[in-house]
């Protein structure tokens, strides 16, 4: 009986050891390593018939090389269409990590649905049967979408080959296994294995392929750090469960921005787009509140109204109690204790809370100055005008800091019907005669006079 062969992995960082340790040499971590069985390749593995290689490279000079012929594949949905850079590159390979129950199979499910082309969905988390009620939801009208429940490699390649679908999506990377590695589905030589194979295959038939990855707790997608550099695009999409919106977002796209940001929305009838995010993240009320405050933040590269809302009451109990959703905690006890030294508010015995609505968390500095308005109409008890917004900095010494791109923000709060926006007296605006008018300050006192 031929010898089996095992070696040991770190299942953080992907390095390989001939025998088990307690700490892992590169990354530092303990108790990472695990065995794992492994079974060279006898033959070789992924073998495209002619019938299936539409593409065969030979080396060109650069410039003879056309990037017009960079064919990209319209997904059908704007959003997905705009965070991949304009489409879906011919052999790409692109990865969409998420937590559990995010929608992740949701949107590439509804993605293949819509599509016009051939797509294959290879399934290894849930039945044929599952699937169709889960597209029946979605109600899809006329589509071109093949399912199939799969997780060996080799089946799945000769699937593809019968089918010859111009997109494939295997859900998920973590259920594949080939029939050369023996460890389990999931482990570290399985997905880099079958990544390199489905790699393999993409490059040579120019399909693109999309694959799910699952993440860990800590939010970093499951498996080697290596399957991140081994694709072409990493996505990721992010939420929270309990919100219906949901963002996508790339931070790795070889063939374009990592600033781009998809916005959906669960619904029970799958996601939909959201083209205008601004007015669905403000809050509808009748009246005004006082704690309430809006933002002229960007994510990426599109502006974004955004909503903060404080509560600041005195502290029942001794310590009195900071709390922060969607907003940096540390960040927050910054901006009090600038308000405390510079404006000279007692907020040393209230406590304050601090919420950021539409579930989503932001990192734009450009929030410091909402916050700090609400926190002083929540203190005060005052309602901010609701066709005010802020967009600016406030540094360690009280000063207002210009922030990027201030001029497509007053944009987007004047097209949104806005009348005053407070931006830093330090930022450049060049364009005449906005409809919106500009209030230009330079310290938190500023702000003070004007709201309270
Ligand atoms: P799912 O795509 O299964 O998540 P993932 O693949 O990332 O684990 O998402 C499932 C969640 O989405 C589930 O909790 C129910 C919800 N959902 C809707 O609200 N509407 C729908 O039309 C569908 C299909 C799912
Ligand atoms: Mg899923």
């Amino acid at each position: 009986m031929a010898k089996v062969k095992t070696t040991f992995f770190c299942q953080n960082c992907g390095a390989q050891y001939a025998k088990w340790q307690g700490q892992c040499n590169s990354c530092k971590q303990w108790n990472t390593i695990a065995e794992e069985v492994i079974q060279k390749p006898e033959k070789n593995d992924w073998k495209p018939s002619s019938s299936t290689t539409k593409r065969v490279s030979k080396p060109l000079k650069i410039n003879e090389i056309d990037t017009a012929k960079e064919a990209r594949l319209n997904m059908q949905d704007a959003e997905f269409n705009r965070v991949l850079g304009g489409g879906m590159v011919q052999g790409s390979l692109t990865l969409l990590g998420g937590e559990p129950g995010i929608g992740k199979s949701t949107l590439l499910l509804q993605v293949a649905l819509s599509l016009p082309y051939k797509t294959l969905y290879v399934s290894g988390e849930e039945s044929q049967k599952q699937i169709k009620m889960r597209a029946e939801r979605i109600n899809p009208k006329e589509n071109n979408c093949y399912i199939l429940t799969e997780t060996k490699t080799q089946n799945i390649f000769k699937q593809i080959e019968a089918v010859e679908p111009d997109l494939v999506i295997i859900d998920s990377i973590q259920t594949l296994h080939s029939d050369y590695i023996e460890s389990s589905a999931g482990s570290i030589s399985q997905i880099k294995e079958c990544t390199t194979e489905l790699i393999k295959f993409a490059k040579e038939t120019a399909t693109p392929v999309l694959l799910i990855g699952h993440i860990t707790k800590d939010g970093h997608i499951a498996g080697p750090k290596i399957l991140e550099h081994m694709v072409d695009t990493v996505l990721q999409f992010e939420g929270d469960r309990n919100h219906v919106f949901r963002i996508l977002r790339a931070h790795k796209n070889r063939f374009g921005s990592t600033n781009e940001l998809g916005i959906y929305e669960m619904q029970g009838s799958g996601l939909r787009e959201v083209s205008n995010p601004s007015e669905i993240l403000i809050s509808e009320k009748d009246g005004e509140l006082s704690g309430n405050a809006i933002a002229a933040t960007l994510e990426g590269l599109r502006p974004l109204m955004i909503e903060v809302q404080a509560l600041v009451s005195t502290a029942v109990y001794g310590t009195p109690q900071r709390s922060a959703t969607g907003f940096n905690a540390k960040r927050l006890n910054m901006l009090l204790a600038v308000l405390e030294k510079r404006a000279g508010f007692r907020l040393g015995a209230k406590d304050v809370f601090l919420n950021i609505t539409g579930g989503i968390t932001v990192d734009d500095p450009a929030i410091d100055l909402a916050v700090v308005a609400s926190i002083l109409s929540s203190n005060e008890d005052v309602a901010l005008p609701s066709d005010y917004c802020f967009a600016a900095e406030v540094g360690l010494s009280g000063e207002i800091r210009p922030v990027q791109r201030v001029e497509q923000r007053i944009l987007e709060a004047e097209k949104l019907g806005f009348s005053t926006i407070f931006v830093s007296k330090y930022n450049k605006i060049t364009f005449k005669n906005p409809s919106i008018k500009v209030q230009l300050i330079s310290k938190i006192e500023d702000l003070v006079d004007f709201l309270v």
